[in-house]
């Protein structure tokens, strides 16, 4: 008998059918032996009586997540026996045939409860385990229909996805980069993309016109609840779009991943309240403002926050800085009042912000090569090391750039958000600590002398 999956023996009622999956539960009453078996679909109860002694037997032995494979009559259960709150709460199997597939050490922590009371440490260990609660393995399959909804809804708007390069040079966004030493020009080094950035005003150079890609951006900075040194962007850029096209294509596209996906949450405001970076600060203090009515868990209070002034001073590097980064379009093209007066710049900068937190942020482009220059150059950068840099931008430019921008919102916060978690690691299946460790394979780890050697690379110890 072929097997089936366990949501499906519904329809195998009166019949037979073959499941597979981890014994959730044993309970015994009287001689009766009932196991709950589940798999990605559901669970089934199953009935083992002492009258077919071999199974009976067998079951006797079965302990909690071990894996079986089962085959019996689909039966519906007596009407006091439904269990309203299961899919397949109305029916069982009375088992014909059992199979113990592989057996399974006492599990180190419960998967039953949310898992919240449980040290992260221990669970992120055993992350394997931790996915098999079923609040995880909910958050897995949700971000998987958001993302499969994006997918569907920007193809169908014509835009194009593109992979773009891990290994690469570094991107400009605000953090520190990972980087990659290489092996065949040893002494230099890959940068990981902090973003897709730079690919994707190429490919509009390209004449892509409309791009997208679910993108694994990589920063080294220290991870917090909403940060983590790996996430997920829904990176696009489009050519020929003003500011209002693209806020307006994100607006339609959460309005209707919310729709189908979350029917049950509100947004409070459509369209989404779009709100100056200057005003946002005198009203609420803040560029991300919570604009909540009553902050319970199905409300949802999306705004655009625009008008971002084009420079910062870092104080700490006694020089201008980019708010964004330096591809940001300023609202001038005059570059003597770029370089004269940097703090009255406002740029084609917007942020997404939801609930409180920034779940996107994007920009028209500069793609005149004079104005990306002096950009760089009220940045302090020389002009020697803006074309080491950032040459291949510049050249690219001179060969025929459309007028571009994008956006970029984060899947992860826009997850955890949804669905009421309380840090993006509960929607990242393989997330990382506090420290940007993965407990579970124990990276960050050493290399072998062998490794270094090939690398060129030296390790030198801290005296103690
Ligand atoms: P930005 O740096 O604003 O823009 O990032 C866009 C969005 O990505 C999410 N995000 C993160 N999520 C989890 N962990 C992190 N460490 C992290 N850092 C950022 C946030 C943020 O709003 N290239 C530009 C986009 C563009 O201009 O088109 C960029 O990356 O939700």
């Amino acid at each position: 008998m072929k097997r089936i999956y366990i949501s499906q023996t519904l329809k195998s009622t009166g019949g037979s059918a073959k499941v597979s999956g981890w014994v959730n539960s044993i309970r015994s009453h009287g001689k009766i032996i009932f196991i709950d078996i589940r798999d990605i679909t559901g669970v089934l109860q199953m009935v083992i009586s002492p009258s077919n002694k071999d199974i009976y037997e067998k079951a006797k032995q079965i302990r909690p997540e071990w894996v079986i494979e089962a085959a019996g009559k689909i039966n519906e259960r007596p009407k006091n026996m439904e269990n309203p709150d299961i899919e397949t709460g109305k029916v069982e199997m009375s088992v014909e045939e059992l199979n113990v597939l592989s057996k399974a050490e006492t599990l180190p922590f419960s998967i039953e409860s949310e898992g919240y009371d449980i040290s992260e440490e221990i669970r992120m260990k055993y992350r394997y385990l931790d996915l098999r609660r079923e609040r995880l393995r909910r958050n897995m399959i949700m971000r998987q229909k958001v993302i499969q909804f994006i997918r569907e809804f920007l193809i169908k708007e014509g835009f194009i996805e593109i992979e773009t390069p891990i290994l690469t040079k570094s991107t400009p966004e605000g953090a520190r980069d990972f980087i990659v030493p290489s092996r065949l020009q040893p002494g230099s080094f890959y940068a990981l993309p902090q973003s897709p950035q730079q690919y994707k005003q190429l490919l509009m150079v390209s004449g892509i016109e409309k791009y997208f890609q679910i993108a694994r951006c990589f920063r080294d900075e220290d991870p917090r609840g909403d940060r983590q040194p790996e996430f997920t962007q829904l990176d696009l850029e489009m050519s020929f779009a003003d500011e209002e096209e693209i806020l307006k294509l994100v607006e339609n596209l959460y309005i209707n991943i919310i729709k189908d996906i979350f029917p049950q949450k509100k947004i409070l405001q459509i369209p989404f309240p779009r709100i100056s970076y200057s005003e946002a600060m005198k009203e609420y203090n803040s560029d991300k403002p919570d604009l909540r009515k009553n902050k319970n868990k199905d409300e949802l209070a999306f705004a655009f926050i625009v008008d971002f002034p084009m420079f910062e001073w870092k104080k700490e590097e006694n020089r201008w800085d980019a708010v964004h980064h330096p591809f940001t379009r300023p609202k001038t093209d005059n570059i003597d009042e770029i370089k004269k007066n940097p703090d009255k710049i406002l740029a084609y900068q917007y942020d997404f912000v939801l609930n409180g937190f920034e779940i996107g942020g994007g920009s028209l482009r500069s793609y005149k090569p004079e104005v990306l220059e002096a950009v760089f150059e009220v940045m302090g950068h020389k002009k020697k090391d803006i074309h080491q840099k950032f040459g291949h931008m510049l050249t690219a430019f001179k060969y025929g750039v459309p007028p571009h921008g994008g956006i970029a919102p984060g899947i992860d916060r826009f997850m955890a958000i949804l669905l009421n978690e309380p840090n993006i690691r509960e929607v990242i299946a393989f997330s990382k600590t506090g420290d940007s460790r993965d407990l579970m394979m124990g990276a960050p780890d050493i290399v072998n002398d062998e490794q270094l050697k090939e690398l060129k690379l030296k390790i030198t110890k801290k005296k103690k």
